[in-house]
């Protein structure tokens, strides 16, 4: 990696506007619930990953599409303060994204709907029109949120350009073998690796014959994230279990594996093996569960390195 691209971080991805609600338990179709208390804030799983990433030292960027509203205040006032580095179409048409997200007072667990608004329209002209920030940086990063045409463009030019590649490969989805093997890493959770291989990942033997079978369609190293359970890296090297690092109550788990991913990438970015890249993460992901929002429970350097001294 030459010293300039080091530390850069590119992703693609969307903003939303997430509007969350706490509540007791998932409401049934038909229900009404009183809830405990919502609130707003900045979401989108790449934007998330984006603002991890620029809140934990990287030099981020964000390509992406929003529309001309609120939510884009919100989009670019979040990436101003996180130090993220905007590459965006405008819509004319279109508005900005917006989710609608259940947690779980009592356990922190979610439900979430996402509407990607403008960067639905996310293509691959987009992303050749943004190719040298994709180019420049150590570490590109995506997710399914936007169409998949752009997230295999975008893998595509970076991997010509020798930039490492990572999906996050969230909402779960069945891929094409043939975008699998664009991915130098893969980060997905549990259900995730599921959609993706067919196979059931209950058990922690499960967990590695879906991480193995993900490398035998074509992915370089997976991390698979196991909730409270840490972590299971598999690459070349073999099968590795990493632990989680919690840091107190779970109180809300949105946007845990986007704090993951950006601070993976982040990690990555740096030249540090994956294995280290996972413990970083675990890390950084510990700290975010115990506070509310998504992009806004993402943790600062300072923060991640002072659990990690702890933990040492
Ligand atoms: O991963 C969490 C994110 O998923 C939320 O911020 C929501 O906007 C959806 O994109």
């Amino acid at each position: 990696m030459t010293s300039s691209r080091a530390g850069a971080v590119c992703v693609l991805g969307i903003f939303a506007r997430d509007v969350t609600c706490l509540a007791p338990r998932q409401p049934r179709m038909g229900e009404t619930l009183l809830a405990d208390r919502v609130y707003e804030g900045p979401g989108g799983k790449g934007s998330n990953q984006a603002v991890a990433a620029g809140r934990l030292g990287a030099r981020a960027r964000l390509i992406t599409r929003l529309g001309r509203d609120a939510g884009a205040a919100l989009a670019r006032e979040t990436w101003e303060a996180a130090g993220v580095e905007p590459f965006v179409i405008v819509s004319q048409t279109q508005p900005t994204g917006s989710a609608l997200i259940l947690v779980e007072t009592a356990t922190g667990r979610n439900a979430i709907a996402v509407h990607p608004g403008a960067a639905g329209e996310l293509c691959p002209a987009d992303v050749e029109a943004c190719a040298g920030a994709i180019e420049t940086a150590a570490v590109f990063l995506t997710q399914l949120e936007q169409p998949l045409p752009a997230a295999r463009r975008a893998l595509e030019i970076a991997r010509a350009a020798g930039t490492a590649t990572i999906l996050n490969p969230a909402p779960a989805a069945p891929l094409p073998a043939d975008l699998l093997a664009l991915c130098d890493h893969l980060t997905p959770n549990e259900p995730e690796a599921e959609a993706l291989t067919g196979l059931s990942v209950e058990s922690e033997a499960d967990a590695r014959r879906a991480a193995q079978a993900l490398r035998a369609m074509g992915v370089g190293t997976v991390a698979l994230t196991l909730g409270g359970r840490g972590a299971l890296l598999c690459d070349a090297t073999g099968e590795h279990r990493l632990p989680a690092l919690g840091r107190g109550p779970v109180v809300d788990t949105v946007g845990a594996g986007d704090v993951f991913a950006g601070a993976y990438a982040t990690a990555l970015s740096e030249g540090r093996a994956p294995r280290e890249a996972v413990r970083f993460a675990n890390a950084a992901a510990g700290i975010s569960v115990t506070r509310p929002g998504a992009a806004a429970s993402a943790p600062t350097r300072a923060e991640v390195d002072a659990a990690l001294a702890e933990l040492a």
